[in-house]
């Protein structure tokens, strides 16, 4: 379903990733972890078409999309939640919502029915749709960007960091949304710096360092790998061993 190969990017002429390879299958959940830095963001700019790749490709559904601009890429069928995207705090959470209908806002039947139907999996978009965005909980705005980036109902959605800076208790429903979007089909390639989480909900999984896939394969092998801390907090203490 995602196709990435020998993936190279990065900002001003600087390569930050150094030829990455993924694949994702049809309803899967891919978790890309890493350290800070490492270039994980970076991965989903540049299938997003925020960032122009300077070598390799994407595919999505055999189609080539590397290079294709965000509008070109979102058309495609593939939905963006940015790590920091911030909703528009003084617009409602119907509104914020509305704005990921954007690309078909002439369908009005279409999009009520659309956010009618979201409302069912985030009570938060019929509870309080006339809400400013600024003035609900952190757990309440990953809801309304996860509905507004599921409004074009797309084959891949991709996640930056769900989990940042949520409570516990928001975990828990962030983990229940992640499973509502591949219960109805959807693609997922996901970061989290909550590696225990990210896991735990993953089918498989990536461990980036430096712009390079240091390992791959289910989530289960991932967590249960013995060099995965190292990767993480490098090699201090085991010097010599590698
Ligand atoms: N817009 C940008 N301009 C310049 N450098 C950037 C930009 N965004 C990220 N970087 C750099 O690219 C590297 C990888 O960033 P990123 O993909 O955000 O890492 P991660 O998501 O794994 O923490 C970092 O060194 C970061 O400083
Ligand atoms: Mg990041």
């Amino acid at each position: 379903m995602i196709e990435i190969k020998g993936l190279v990017a990065g900002y001003g002429g600087l390569d930050i990733l150094r030829g990455v390879d993924l694949s994702v299958d049809r309803g899967g959940i891919t978790c890309i972890v890493g350290p800070n830095g490492a270039g994980k963001s970076t991965v989903l700019k540049a299938v997003s078409g925020i960032l122009r790749p300077t070598a390799g490709s994407v595919r999505i559904d055999g189609t080539d999309l590397t290079g294709r601009d965000p509008e070109a890429v979102l058309r495609a069928g593939v939905a963006q939640v940015p790590q920091r995207n911030g909703l528009f705090t003084r617009l409602t959470v119907r509104q914020n919502v509305l704005m990921g209908a954007y690309v078909i806002r002439k369908r009005r039947r279409l999009i009520e029915s659309r956010y009618d139907a979201l409302a069912e999996t985030f009570p938060i978009l019929a509870a309080r749709p006339g809400a400013l965005a600024g003035t609900l909980s952190g757990g309440q705005r990953r809801m309304v960007e996860f509905a507004r980036a599921l409004m074009l109902e797309p084959a891949v959605v991709l996640l930056d960091e769900p989990t940042l800076g949520l409570d516990p208790a928001s975990l828990a429903i962030i983990g229940d949304s992640v499973r509502a979007m591949i219960a109805a089909g959807t693609t997922i390639l996901m970061v989290e710096q909550n590696v225990r989480f990210g896991l735990s909900i993953a089918t498989h999984a990536m461990v980036l360092t430096a712009g390079t896939v240091a390992l791959s394969g289910t989530a289960a092998e991932i967590a249960a790998h013995p060099r995965l801390m190292d990767l993480f907090f490098g090699d201090a203490g085991h010097a010599g061993t590698r």
